[in-house]
């Protein structure tokens, strides 16, 4: 294939550069966005891309889908804008009722609007200690839960590692079956290990278990490369927690709404959550999230938080058509169905390409872990930057965090878009395993 003409795009990119930080950019080729529709998106020189982001999972029915739209659409012309904080607007509460419905849990539960995933976690840390009367959160290693202090605190991501808040907060391990903190072993074998450490080291030595509140989980922790809990690990949680009075939390930001094949990533474990943050697809594409959860947890006596524009009426709108769209064309079946050929394929084609370590992944949340060797399972996360760019040349957009790529595609995507993916990913994986990239093209990413 021809090299693309991006000069467009790269005097947009020249220009973004100069006048906005770079505090704010995890950029790994210079894409810029001119127009999308469906899971495609175009630069301002014309050339198309597939988009196998999705912005990052926040795009749940795809760029443009008419229904979305046309109530946001709506919803501009008649609400406009309200703070929820001091009067009340129908498409709020309406989708309160909703969420209230949608989320498993045979307890009284309530909603908390914000704007984006980071506040509803930020939220819920703050939150948490004061409706237990308990002072101590768990949470774990490797976990990403946004970008404000508080919930940075909570998160365990190396992103996240400079700024130092929340003495009260101990990180556990997760257990990840590719890369168990306590060496190689069986994946069951990895969960009994990390519960036995959190019962009888963290929860005993470090946070008592009677100062703890809650612990706070991810059901697939994302970005730190799409880590699958073994099957027995949140049942057992569940457990312990149920047996120590703490409550169990789950961030469901990125796993929420059908994009692991069920509506929520815990249900795979068969388990309730006693609260849960929700963003990213929550607005259909528009800013928005929510806490759902019991009434004890998100009503606390004189504690308030409240943000001007959260709960936003055309973001609340648009969620509600999303919601729908994604119920009556059954998506969550669909991100299964797409997600599991897609995980095949990609496994396939790890027998050909040995710079795969692993593939994984539930629905269309899925990972591929690229090693420089097999055996040692050694990181190869500059081949995943040379990868993400060659996929950028070619038309395939995707993003890699350390050495994993993340494939988080609109839930619309077919079969069809999905082998034309598949077709650029191996060519540009070929042309990385055989050294056919320029590495000056990483300068400045
Ligand atoms: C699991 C998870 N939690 C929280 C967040 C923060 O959400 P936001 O970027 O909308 O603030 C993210 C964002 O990537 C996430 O993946």
């Amino acid at each position: 294939m021809e090299a693309r003409d991006i000069r467009r795009s790269l005097e947009v990119a020249r220009r973004d550069g100069a006048a906005i930080t770079r505090s704010q950019k995890y950029r790994l080729y210079p894409l810029v966005v001119d127009r999308a529709g469906g899971v495609r998106l175009w630069d301002p020189d014309g050339n198309e891309y597939l988009d196998w982001m999705g912005c990052g999972g926040a795009v749940p029915v795809g760029y443009g889908h008419p229904e979305v739209r046309d109530a946001a659409v709506a919803a501009i012309d008649k609400e406009y804008a309200h703070p929820l904080v001091c009067y009340i607007h129908e498409p709020a509460v309406e989708l309160a009722e909703r969420l209230i419905e949608l989320v498993p849990g045979d307890f009284v539960k309530k909603v908390w609007f914000g704007n984006s995933g980071s506040d509803a976690m930020d939220f819920l840390a703050k939150v948490v200690p004061l409706a237990a009367g308990r002072p101590r959160i768990i949470s774990f290693i490797g976990a990403f839960h946004g970008m404000t202090i508080g919930s940075g605190a909570v998160s365990g991501h190396g992103a996240l590692a400079r700024p130092i808040p929340g003495g009260h907060i101990t990180k556990a391990p997760y257990p990840n079956p590719y890369r168990c903190a306590w060496g190689p072993c069986d994946p069951e074998e990895c969960s009994l290990r990390c519960l036995d450490y959190l019962r009888n080291e963290l929860l005993t030595n470090v946070s008592p278990a009677d100062e703890t509140a809650a612990v706070f989980a991810e059901s697939i922790q994302s970005d730190s490369g799409e880590i699958v809990p073994p099957g027995n690990y949140f049942p057992a949680l569940r457990e312990l927690c149920d047996e120590l009075g703490i409550w169990l939390i789950f961030d469901e930001i990125k796993t929420g709404f059908g994009r692991t094949g069920r509506m929520f990533g815990f249900e795979h474990f068969d388990i309730q959550a006693d609260a849960m943050g929700l963003a990213k697809p929550l607005g259909g594409g528009f800013p928005l999230s929510a806490v759902v959860g019991r009434v004890e947890i998100v009503e606390v006596e004189d504690l308030y938080t409240a943000y001007t524009l959260g709960g936003h009426p055309v973001s609340c709108s648009a969620s509600l058509a999303f919601i729908d769209v994604l119920e009556r064309d059954d998506l969550a079946a669909n991100a299964a169905d797409v997600g599991g050929y897609l995980k095949e394929q990609l496994r396939e084609m790890q027998a050909r390409h040995p710079l795969i370590g692993d593939v994984r992944g539930k629905g269309l949340l899925l990972g591929v872990e690229l090693v420089a060797d097999r055996r040692t399972r050694e990181p190869a996360t500059r081949d995943a930057l040379r990868l993400a760019y060659r996929c950028f040349e070619l038309g395939l957009i995707m993003v890699a965090f350390g050495n994993v790529m993340e494939i988080t595609p609109p839930l619309t995507i077919t079969r069809s878009d999905a082998d034309e993916a598949l077709a650029i990913f191996e060519r540009a994986l070929a042309d990385v395993e055989a050294g056919r990239f320029d590495d000056a093209k990483l300068d400045g990413f």
